[in-house]
């Protein structure tokens, strides 16, 4: 399993989504991370559906959507017409996980299910064999930019383990909050295949270049 960089284009600036986008898949991106807030499960409101459908329109990578909201299942559908690849639901607001991951799986759309740095992973035991990927969170979602939080990576090995004992191997271990350069390689080698980030590319002067350097630190990580 190789690394995927998924550019989170929360810091990115809105008016100019489109070169935002153009530049993280020159610099080697895999996917394009889209955070949907909606001011309830998190303080802060971002996009919806129409801007997803807009991003479909024009980028290359597939769009891995994030849902920081309050009532997934009344969502999945929009996003996965408006172009979703991936979607990723909060374990937190949902008393019926399994039946959420298996209405993803039908639409066609990869399902994910996320980790605030407070659930434990035992939240997830039950449904790890169902998922297609595993997000744990290494911040407290809803703003872009925080500081990295040092537990979350052996979660990320306690997260792998649990889905190696569900027989769930092809299933990745992705990261969201605080990577960049510096936590880039510790986060690799706890296991982590799929790598968010937004302030370190889009806060960056030169998005192309920050995705580059990333992706080269996250794979070299891999191979020492
Ligand atoms: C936080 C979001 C993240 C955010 C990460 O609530 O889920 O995807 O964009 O941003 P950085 O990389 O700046 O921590
Ligand atoms: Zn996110």
């Amino acid at each position: 399993m190789s690394v995927l960089l998924a550019p989170s284009i929360l810091s990115a600036d809105f008016a100019y989504l489109a070169e935002a986008v153009a530049a993280a898949e020159r610099g080697g991106a895999d996917l394009i991370h889209v955070d949907v807030m909606d001011g309830h499960f998190v303080p802060n409101i971002t996009i919806g559906p129409p801007v997803v459908k807009s991003l479909k329109r024009i980028a290359k990578v597939p769009l891995d959507v994030h849902l920081m909201i309050m009532d997934p299942d009344k969502y999945i559908g929009p996003f996965a017409e408006a172009g979703a690849s991936m979607i990723s639901v909060h374990v937190e607001v949902l008393p019926h996980l399994h039946r959420t991951i298996h209405a993803i799986k039908a639409l066609g759309v990869k399902a994910g299910v996320v980790l605030n740095p407070s659930t434990p992973v035992v939240a997830i035991s039950e449904v790890a064999a169902d998922v297609d990927y595993v997000l744990v969170m290494s911040v407290n979602p809803g703003f872009g930019g925080q500081t990295f939080i040092p537990r979350s990576e052996s979660k990320v090995a306690d997260v792998r383990a649990l889905l190696e004992k569900a027989g769930n191997i092809a299933a990745p271990v992705e990261v969201d909050g605080g990577i960049d350069i510096h936590t880039v390689t510790r986060i690799v080698k706890a296991g982590a295949r799929m790598l968010v980030a937004g302030h370190a590319i889009f806060g960056s002067g030169d998005p192309e270049r920050a995705t580059r350097d990333l992706k080269l630190a996250a794979i070299a990580a891999l191979q020492d």
